[in-house]
């Protein structure tokens, strides 16, 4: 049984065994976790951990299009991390602004094509003007979608669609038998981006955290034990190697 194996072990099979000529997951997204235990580590106040996660996101960026990886998700801020005391959400939306500030221009020139999900509106009008500028400048660009998630919440998603659908039926405008998966999935955020083939998470937690619930039913889901500010290329690579190993089989029978 491959799945119960230690991971390192794997790991160092991955390593060596991955075929350079792979072909990558079309989907990568990932849990960005352990900013504050970094911060924590290193006596610092968390908002320093949360300022190097945003180099993190720098070299990650640059690792998915290495890799021909065509869309990255990275969730940013929870549907649950209001919850978080108001200073530490304060230090995020500034950092927010200023990460969208000063990359926003390179990514552009970089050929990524930038897309939001989740209720970010609730950052206020500055940060939605910023997003929505971001995602009107790079609509054209084709080599990366990145999908930043931001106030957002799986369950909320799902939530809003039921919503929605229940309004068009009660409408007329479509009955509970017409409507399969693929239907369903029109009234998410994401609709339009095809599921994750893997969802990364750092810093050890094994859990989703509310983070693409029905998207990720398939998705191969690997933890690494890295905290996300150290996060670099060489985890990215890992992370892949580690896909690669993996069987997917959708429920059949392997061929
Ligand atoms: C991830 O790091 C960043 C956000 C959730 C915004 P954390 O802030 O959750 O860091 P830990 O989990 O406390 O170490
Ligand atoms: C998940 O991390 C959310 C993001 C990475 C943006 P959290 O640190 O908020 O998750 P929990 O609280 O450990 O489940
Ligand atoms: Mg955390």
């Amino acid at each position: 049984m491959s799945e119960t194996e230690p991971v390192l072990p794997r790991l160092a099979v991955a390593l060596a065994t991955e075929e350079p000529g792979a072909r990558p997951p079309e989907h990568v997204a990932i849990i960005m976790d352990g900013n504050g235990r970094w911060a924590g580590q290193r006596r610092l106040p968390r908002v320093a951990g949360h300022r190097a996660g945003a180099q993190a996101v720098r070299r990650c960026i640059k690792a998915a299009i290495e890799h021909r990886v065509r869309w990255l998700t990275l969730y940013a801020f929870s549907s649950e991390n209001w919850r978080r005391p108001p200073d530490e959400v304060t230090d995020l939306t500034a950092l927010l602004r200023h990460y969208l500030r000063s990359e926003i221009a390179e990514l552009h020139r970089e050929g990524v094509r930038v897309r939001v999900i989740g209720e970010h509106s609730r950052f206020g009008p500055e940060i939605r003007a910023e997003l929505e500028a971001a995602e009107r400048l790079t609509v054209g660009n084709s080599r990366l979608t990145l999908v930043i998630a931001l106030s957002y919440g799986a369950r909320a998603e799902i939530l809003n669609a039921a919503r929605q659908i229940a309004a068009a039926v009660q409408a007329g405008r479509l009955t509970p038998d017409s409507l399969d998966e693929a239907g369903f999935a029109r009234f998410l955020s994401t609709d339009g981006i095809p599921d994750p083939d893997l969802v990364i998470r750092t810093s050890g937690e094994c859990r989703l955290s509310n983070f693409l619930l029905w998207q990720s039913a398939y998705a191969e889901l690997v933890f690494l034990d890295v905290l996300w500010p150290d996060f670099d290329g060489a985890h990215f690579a890992d992370a892949l190697s580690l896909f690669h190993r993996r069987e997917r089989r959708f429920g059949a029978r392997p061929g």
